[in-house]
Order: structure tokens, then C-alpha cells, then sequence
């Protein structure tokens, strides 16, 4: 795991940009596996930022998201299809036709879940994926417990994850309780994970995933097993990490850059 401690949120997200528009100028074709979540935001306004100025083109990518709650349908403004749209799709050159997410409104969400499931493993699984973490462990909603070999199926939403994200809705009792999700193993079959969190209330949780032990009760601990993750944190986020000496020593080029 490559640990990259940032001393600003900016920098960061710079970085997270950065690994992405390199990735896209090495393999334009490239399947990303992207997320949502208040992270990401400052991720996709900087890669807005890179397109305009003609520095990065999603042209001939195509992208599946984590997850989407169950009833809500593409054009509901707390669904994450809708997030897509305004924080991303519609302010770059991604093809419509090659952005997927699940259908939070499906007839049978447990038929869409494996439907989708089938349609990653068919574009040859996840290229880059990008990854938030949640504070609970959580990726995608794969809530404690999940099991670590999971494949996209419908999770139920934990109540400090509901409680999280209440916040984008008009009160708790709207937010969803179920939502389908990419699995675990799902996203363990990602080439290259880029995981992002901020902020001292993720550095419990950022401490656990990266010296805890591997275990179901932080889903994120999982990505231990993964050939190729960087994590990318600002100081506050990796205020609990007992190791942070020997992280900063072995990318010393990210608090000095060139
Ligand atoms: P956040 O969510 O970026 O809004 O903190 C991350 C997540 O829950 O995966």
C-alpha cells in the first residue's frame, strides 16, 4: 500500500487528479470505477478544471459507479445517477452511453445488482477505481460485516451511514435503506484502487484500514491484499497513524514536490 500524507486537503486532491489524468493519457480506454460522497467532489471540480484546459479527456472511457440507493430513480436529486450528472458527466467529453451506474429503480433490484455485477466482469472488470472511505470502514456501501469476497448485491444501509448522509437529503427518514453496491471482491478485481479521505473524523478509521488487522468489521482493512492501492490523506486524516514517520520517509517527494 502506497501511503501519500498531504499537508492540505488541495494538494491531495491535486494528486488524486493528477493519478487519474495520467492514467487516462496512458490508456484513453481505461474502465474507471468511480465514487461519490463529499470527497470526491473537489476531485471532480479539478478534473473539470484539467479538461477545460484540455488537459485530460475521458473520450474513450468508460465508467461504472459503486453504488446507487434502491428507489430511487436517475433523475431523483439525491440519487447518485443525478450526482454524476451535475458534479461530472455533463461538464466533461465522457460518452453518455458509456457512463453506468445501477438502476436504483429496478423492477427487481437483486436481478440489477447481478445484472450489473455482469456487465463490470464483461467490460473486463475496473481499470482505476476510485475509492472514499467511509467512516465506519465502509467502501462503496459494503458496511461492516460485508463479507470480503462480496460481488454487487443489495446492502442494508448501517444508521451511521444513513445519519451521514442525511445531510444531502430533506430529513433522515428519506435516505434509503437499501442500496445496491459494487462487492468487495468486486472491487478487489480493480487493476489500481485510489482511495482519498480527509479530516481528523476519518483517522480512526484511516489508521484501522492501514495497520489494523484485515477483517470484515473495517471493509476497507481488505485493500491490504490489493497489489496496487495508494491512499492519499492530509495530516489530519493521518494524525492516528503509528507508522506516519515511515510513510513520509518513503515518499519524501510529496511534502517537498519537485
Ligand atoms: P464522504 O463519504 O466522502 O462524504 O466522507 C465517503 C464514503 O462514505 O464512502
Amino acid at each position: 500500500m502506497k501511503v501519500l500524507i498531504h499537508e492540505t486537503q488541495a494538494t491531495a486532491v491535486d494528486c488524486v487528479a493528477g493519478l487519474f489524468a495520467d492514467r487516462l493519457k496512458q490508456e484513453p480506454e481505461t474502465v474507471l470505477g468511480l465514487a461519490t460522497g463529499g470527497t470526491m467532489e473537489a476531485v471532480y471540480e479539478r478534473l473539470i478544471a484539467r479538461y477545460k484546459a484540455g488537459d485530460m479527456s475521458m473520450a474513450k472511457a468508460r465508467s461504472f459507479n459503486l453504488d446507487e440507493y434502491v428507489g430511487l430513480r436517475p433523475d431523483h436529486p439525491c440519487s447518485y445517477w443525478y450526482y454524476m450528472r451535475k458534479k461530472l458527466f455533463d461538464h466533461v467529453d465522457i460518452k453518455p452511453e458509456n457512463t453506468f451506474l445501477p438502476c436504483g429503480d429496478a423492477p427487481d433490484p437483486e436481478v440489477e445488482a447481478n445484472r450489473y455485477e455482469d456487465a463490470i466482469a464483461a467490460a473486463g472488470d475496473i481499470g482505476l477505481q476510485l475509492l472514499g472511505l467511509g467512516a465506519n470502514g465502509h467502501i462503496g456501501f459494503n458496511e461492516p460485516t460485508s463479507s470480503l469476497a462480496s460481488h454487487t448485491r443489495i446492502k442494508t444501509l448501517t444508521r451511521t451511514t444513513r445519519e451521514a448522509n442525511a445531510r444531502y437529503f430533506d430529513s433522515f427518514d428519506d435516505v434509503p435503506r437499501l442500496a445496491i453496491t459494487m462487492g468487495i471482491g468486486t472491487i478487489m478485481r480493480a487493476e489500481e484502487i485510489v482511495l482519498l479521505a480527509f479530516g481528523e473524523a476519518k483517522a480512526d478509521v484511516v489508521a484501522k484500514m492501514i495497520e489494523g488487522p484485515v477483517s470484515a468489521a473495517c471493509p476497507a482493512s481488505i485493500l491490504q491484499m490489493h497489489r496496487k492501492v495508494t491512499v492519499v490523506i492530509d495530516e489530519a486524516a493521518a494524525s492516528k497513524l503509528a507508522l506516519r514517520d515511515y510513510y513520509e520517509e518513503v515518499h519524501p517527494e510529496v511534502r517537498a514536490p519537485s
